[in-house]
């Protein structure tokens, strides 16, 4: 039976975003050639690439572009050079956009710790053993969306949530767990926020009804910043709201040992996605050809899992990932004498042709 043809949207972005955006052609390209995957890649703009080309930080022929694919891949947005643009022309405005218009609202962000990895983090090799969970971040609503104003003397952003917001990313939470370790932990500011209240009411009835075997739990976000890294290796599920996902999902990348690892998955309720890194642009090392490759490549296996169904190519791509991990194959974020990342993307993708190299996992 011949193979699917895949079509995959890919937005490079700006600073490090074409550089990480590479990597995961290369790795394409490769899994072609052994895995017979193919994949059409249409090439659209976003961002202060956009700006600069369109005049807009997310051209209509983006949108429409990712309306007729299974999948997008980012880079990442945003740079010096437009952090004076006036709110709606900010790189970073491209990015909300295609989240709202595409109705990506249910953002993954998977924590977790690898052995080899272990020495790299800041934090104490004995707490960050079984470290695997989930920040289910909620992406189209909250502050980040409500109305905004700002005269010369006051500004405001408004934080609201509607109840079918916080039920829709709560039932993608719920059927996220069952597949896990069955237990959420809410986090919030129900102390103080009447959204965090109404997330509370909402969520513990969608899980009570829909789900009796999940287990919730509720934490404040304050202390939950403090127990993601005392006792990270306890929470399975974290479902939260979108300011406070986007911070946690920042912290918890230092249990990992680097930003630069962490991939993410962002999904509408039709099975598409786009996926793309937690981390930035990261300004400061664009142009060197240092920037760490990995957050992007386990980004590129989030989509062969969850939009392609490409299930064997998936877990053949973060077995090559983790056999380069095992061999201290790393950027200079994690260790000084690191390698580049052409270098270290060349890597994985020799070990996914000699696929024999990549089958004793850690
Ligand atoms: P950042 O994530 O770009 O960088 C934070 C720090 O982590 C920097 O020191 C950077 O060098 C390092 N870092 C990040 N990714 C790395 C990688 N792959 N390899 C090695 N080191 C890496 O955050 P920032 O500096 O606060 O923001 C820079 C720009 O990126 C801003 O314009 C911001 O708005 C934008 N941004 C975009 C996205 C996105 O496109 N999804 C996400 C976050 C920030
Ligand atoms: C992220 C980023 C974005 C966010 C910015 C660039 C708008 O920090 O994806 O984590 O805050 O969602
Ligand atoms: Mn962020």
């Amino acid at each position: 039976m011949s193979r699917p043809v895949f079509r995959v949207v890919g937005l490079p972005g700006d600073c490090i975003g074409p550089e990480v955006y590479a990597a995961a052609c290369r790795v394409l390209a490769t899994l072609q050639e052994t895995h017979g995957l193919s994949i059409e890649l249409d090439e659209q703009l976003i961002g202060g690439a956009a700006c600069d080309a369109a005049g807009v930080p997310l051209p209509q022929q983006t949108i429409d572009a990712c309306r007729q694919a299974d999948a997008a891949l980012l880079g990442a947005v945003g740079g010096p050079k437009w952090d004076d643009n006036p709110a709606d022309l900010r790189p970073e405005r491209g990015l909300l956009q295609i989240r709202a218009e595409l109705g990506l609202f249910c953002n993954l962000r998977p924590v977790v710790t690898h052995p080899a990895l272990q020495a790299f983090s800041p934090l104490r090799p004995e707490r960050l053993a079984g470290v695997d969970l989930m920040i289910v971040r909620e992406l189209t609503s909250g502050s980040y969306f409500g109305r905004k104003w700002r005269d010369s003397e006051q500004a405001e952003d408004v934080c609201r949530y509607t109840r079918p917001e916080i039920e829709r990313v709560t039932r993608a939470a719920g059927r996220i767990a069952q597949r896990r370790g069955r237990r959420i932990t809410l986090v919030d500011k129900a102390n103080v926020l009447e959204t965090s209240r109404l997330w509370r009411e909402v969520a513990h009835r969608v899980i009570g009804e829909e789900f009796p075997d999940v287990a919730i739990e509720n934490m404040y976000v304050d202390a939950a910043s403090m127990h993601l890294l005392t006792r990270p290796a306890d929470f399975d599920v974290v479902l939260t709201e979108n300011l406070f996902g986007d911070i946690l999902s920042d912290e918890a990348s230092m249990l990992c040992g680097s930003l630069g690892l962490l991939p993410s998955a962002s999904l509408s309720e039709t099975g598409f996605g786009l996926y793309e890194p937690v981390h930035g642009s990261a300004p400061d090392i664009a142009g060197q050809g240092v920037a760490n490759p990995y957050a992007m490549l386990l980004s590129v296996a989030m989509m062969l899992r969850h939009s392609l169904d490409c299930v064997a190519e998936a877990e053949h791509l973060e077995s090559a990932v983790h056999a380069c991990w095992n061999d201290g194959i790393l950027t200079r974020d994690l260790r000084p004498d690191g390698l580049g990342t052409e270098e270290v993307t060349e890597a994985v993708c020799q070990r996914l042709r000699a696929p024999s190299t990549v089958h004793a996992e850690s």
